[in-house]
Parts: C-alpha cells; sequence; structure tokens
C-alpha cells in the first residue's frame, strides 16, 4: 500500500492534524492512554475529583472522536485499574457511573462512527447494571471498522498474565502464543496488535501495572497536561513526536510500520 493510502483526515480536520494523518504508512497505529490528573484538574479549580473525572468523560469523548483521522486504529484507555478500589467508596461509585453513563451516551455515537466498544478487565465485581451496559454497548458496536475503542476497567495487566499463564498450563505441553491467551482471557473476541505508543498525562513516568506484555516494544510519552485538558491538538503532538522516533525493535535498521515479521 502506497504511502498515506490510509490518511483519514477530512475537509473538517484542522491543518494542523492534517501533518500527522499525512505521515501515516500502512497499519493503522495501536494508541493506549494511561488518563491521569484528574484530580489534581479538579481540586486546583476548587472543585470536587468527581468533577475532575467528569471532565475527563470529556476528554475521553473529544479524543475517541479525533483518533481515526489521526491514523489510530486501536486505542486502549486506562479508565479504572484494580487497585482502583481502595479509593474512597464515593470516588469509586462516581467513577462507576460515569462509565455507565457513558456508555449508555456514546453508544449510538460509536454505532455512527464505526466505533466498536469493548471493555477489557474483570467483570465479577462491576455492579450488574454496568457488566449490562458493557454487553449492550460491545453487541452493539461489534461491527464497528473504524476504531477499536478498549476500555480497561478493574484490569490489571500483571492479573491478566497470571490468567493466561494458567489458561496455558491447563494446556500442557502445547505451545502456546501468549498474547492469544491473553485476547482470550480479557474476552475482546481477538488479538490486537501491540501498542506502538502508550500516552501518560498528569506528570507521573509510571506503568501502573498497564499493558505490561502489549507495550514490549512502545514508545513512550508522557506529559504534565493532565487528562481533562488533554485534546486532539495534544494528540497530534504526541504522533508527530512518535513519527520522529526510530523503532529498530532490537535490530539496527529503523522498521517501517508494517513491515512483515516484524513485531508488532
Ligand atoms: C486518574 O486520575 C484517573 C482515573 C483513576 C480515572 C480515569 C477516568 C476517567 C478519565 C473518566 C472517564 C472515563 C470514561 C471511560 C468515560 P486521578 O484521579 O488519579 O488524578 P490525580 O492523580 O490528579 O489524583
Amino acid at each position: 500500500m502506497k504511502q498515506g493510502t490510509l490518511c483519514m483526515a477530512n475537509r473538517d480536520t484542522p491543518p494542523s492534524l492534517h501533518v500527522a494523518a499525512h505521515s501515516r504508512e500502512a497499519r493503522p497505529l495501536h494508541v493506549a492512554i494511561i488518563m491521569d490528573g484528574n484530580g489534581r484538574w479538579a481540586t486546583g479549580r476548587g472543585l470536587g475529583r468527581s468533577a475532575g473525572h467528569r471532565a475527563g468523560g470529556d476528554a475521553v469523548h473529544r479524543i475517541v472522536e479525533a483518533a481515526p483521522a489521526l491514523g489510530i486504529g486501536a486505542l486502549t484507555l486506562y479508565a479504572f485499574s484494580a487497585e482502583n478500589w481502595r479509593r474512597p467508596a464515593a470516588e469509586v461509585s462516581a467513577l462507576l457511573a460515569l462509565f455507565q453513563r457513558y456508555l449508555r451516551l456514546e453508544t449510538p455515537r460509536c454505532v455512527e462512527q464505526g466505533v466498536r466498544v469493548s471493555v477489557i478487565g474483570r467483570r465479577d465485581r462491576l455492579p450488574a447494571l454496568l457488566r449490562a451496559a458493557i454487553e449492550r454497548t460491545e453487541a452493539a458496536t461489534l461491527a464497528g471498522g473504524r476504531l477499536h475503542l478498549r476500555l480497561a476497567i478493574d484490569y490489571s495487566a500483571s492479573a491478566a498474565l497470571e490468567r493466561a499463564a494458567a489458561a496455558a498450563a491447563r494446556r500442557g505441553s502445547e505451545p502456546v502464543d501468549l498474547r492469544a491467551l491473553l485476547a482470550e482471557v480479557l474476552g475482546t473476541g481477538g488479538a490486537v496488535p501491540d501498542v506502538d505508543l502508550l500516552i501518560r498525562t498528569g506528570g507521573e513516568q509510571r506503568l501502573s501495572d498497564f499493558l505490561l506484555l502489549e507495550c514490549a516494544w512502545a514508545e513512550l510519552y508522557f506529559t504534565p497536561v493532565r487528562w481533562p485538558d488533554f485534546d486532539a491538538a495534544a494528540l497530534a503532538s504526541a504522533l508527530a513526536l512518535f513519527e520522529r522516533r526510530e523503532r529498530r525493535f532490537g535490530g539496527l535498521e529503523a522498521v517501517r510500520r508494517g513491515a512483515p515479521g516484524v513485531r508488532p
């Protein structure tokens, strides 16, 4: 496929975003984001932490809208870690209610825009109504081919790896594809390519148990911008920097995205 054939920018895309989209090669990117800084965004404005999460929900909407035009084919967002249960009950409830509201309001739009939504993480600890909303959204958006949006809720990469390893052990001496097993235990209906670019907002520089295997060769991008302030232009800047990175995957030659036999 010729360079640029995947350019998905349209007339509504701001000029700065066209630049990033035009430099795309054949394979759409998998971008993962640790959405950090909601609490500080809110308290810095004299608001409660839940107001920060609500503003974070608006940022999710904006980034999902912008992603396809920037050449992103898979977007995995860290919405709630397995450790986040340790937060005060009121904050946990507000977050879970926000996820449910997001799914209810955004599902028709996702269907219209070809966005497939999957949720990765444990489901058994989620409220029944949220589980039902997840199932409805996943079923309604299954055919979406423009963007695969994966929301990580009650997610822990190490726990997922442990479950995949246990599944591998049950299969005895059969050779295993750990990534395929991971996709199976996470229930997202098939593997997605490894992460190309991992973004963390909010100024911290750690992985926080997010997509540890899938980020094996990810480029890392840390920004002090708090998640509610992260917008399409900030995403385009991160992608522009990513485009300038030379990815060698342990070899000596820069590897073009999508080159055969090379991960991801
Ligand atoms: C981390 O910021 C953020 C979270 C634990 C929750 C992320 C959730 C959202 C962005 C809400 C909307 C999501 C969806 C999918 C609709 P923090 O609270 O730890 O911030 P702090 O480090 O400033 O305290």
